[in-house]
């Protein structure tokens, strides 16, 4: 079988994809499965590794990519192909693009399809539509900016005001700590935590370097937990893991330049309430259309209620990764989850 690993990425997740990526090569079945590596560069060209697959280790954050040669032609490289696995986080690789691209291709790929993919991409949407159906988020609401004009959504009302009006709506409407977030972004980029309001205007436009749209949401306190649910039709959740933030929040040094051991699996966590996460991943991921798989990660407030953060349809894939881990905990390896992946795929 002929499968392309397809890695970096024209995202800000770009050099994590490059970890999952080449983590994914390392450990596919090389008696299984021939396996064309293609990195995706931060400005959106093809390349294919010239160096033998064999060969290829599995890089660490700041690496560069060696050995590549330019593909020509994308569509008639993968004309062979059997199954792609596409790698890649964030934009241009986990918000429905790439996903677009193979199915207009006609190729099988591993992971949701094009609108799971988009509507998991996007904080508001996904929130909207989880809310819809009865499961709970926290309290949030959205700004977006076009030029100098900002326009604030709060529960379908649209309103244009002035960052002043913003700064007003927030501080009569939440209290401190709250989270303000690019709506299309991952790894935390673009994530801050706001602690006093003084800050609130310097932390809202840092968000905007990576987004049109923001969401300021409460701060949500409790214990940080992750579900791995894979399958099409029948569906495994693994046991929880847990987050143990040891930065404030669960920020980009902390998941990955923070070598302090930050994540517990399985989390001690009381078995009825690990049950109550369980179904709500479960229930999250058919309402956002997921298929092959998606990593769900919640708060559980000290009251036990359970908050849904967010839906991630291509997570993090290093061996150290809370994914592979989760599954690694429910028996399956890494590669065997690999070929799974694959199998769902097809
Ligand atoms: N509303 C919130 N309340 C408390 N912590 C939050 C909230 N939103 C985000 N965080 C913290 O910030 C981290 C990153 O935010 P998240 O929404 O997961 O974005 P990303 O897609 O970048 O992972 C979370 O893992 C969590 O630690
Ligand atoms: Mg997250």
């Amino acid at each position: 079988m002929k499968v392309a690993v397809i890695f970096g990425g024209k995202s800000n997740e770009h050099q994590v994809s490059i970890v999952s990526g080449t983590s994914v090569i390392s450990h596919l079945d090389k008696n299984k499965y021939t396996i064309y590596p293609i990195y995706i560069s931060e400005d959106g060209e093809f390349y294919e590794y010239t160096k033998d697959v064999k060969k290829v280790k599995i890089l660490t954050i700041n690496d560069k990519i060696e050995e590549i040669k330019k593909i020509d032609n994308i569509v008639d490289y993968l004309k062979d192909i059997d199954v792609v696995f596409p790698v890649l986080h964030g934009q241009n690789g986990e918000d429905g693009t790439i996903q677009g691209f193979l199915s207009l291709l006609g190729k099988r790929y591993v992971g949701c399809h094009t609108l799971a993919s988009s509507i998991c991409m996007d904080k508001e949407y996904t929130k909207m539509l989880l809310k819809a159906n009865g499961i709970n988020v926290a309290k949030g609401v959205c700004v977006k900016k076009y030029k100098n004009q900002y326009t604030l959504v709060n529960n379908g009302d649209y309103k244009k005001v002035n960052k002043e009006e913003i700064l007003e709506f927030v501080k009569k409407e939440y209290e401190l700590p709250i989270f303000i977030k690019a709506v299309n972004s991952g790894s935390s980029v673009g994530v801050n935590k706001v602690n006093n309001y003084d800050d609130f205007y310097n932390y809202l436009e840092d968000s905007f370097k990576y987004d049109t749209k923001v969401l300021i949401e409460e701060g949500i306190k409790g214990r940080e937990v992750e579900c791995a649910v894979l399958g099409n039709n029948d569906l495994i959740t693994s046991a929880l893991g847990e987050v143990l933030a040891n930065d404030n929040f669960y920020s980009f040094d902390s998941k990955y330049n923070n070598s302090v051991v930050n994540t517990v699996i399985p989390a001690n966590i009381d078995e009825d309430i690990i049950k109550s996460v369980q179904e709500v991943a479960k229930k999250a991921y058919q309402v956002c259309n997921c298929e092959g798989l998606s990593r769900v990660d919640f708060f559980i407030q000290n009251d036990n209620k359970i908050i849904l953060n967010e839906i991630n349809t291509l997570p993090g894939f290093t061996e150290i990764s809370m994914y592979p881990k989760l599954m690694e905990n429910a028996g399956i390896s890494y590669s065997e989850l690999l070929d799974k992946l694959i199998e769902l795929a097809r």
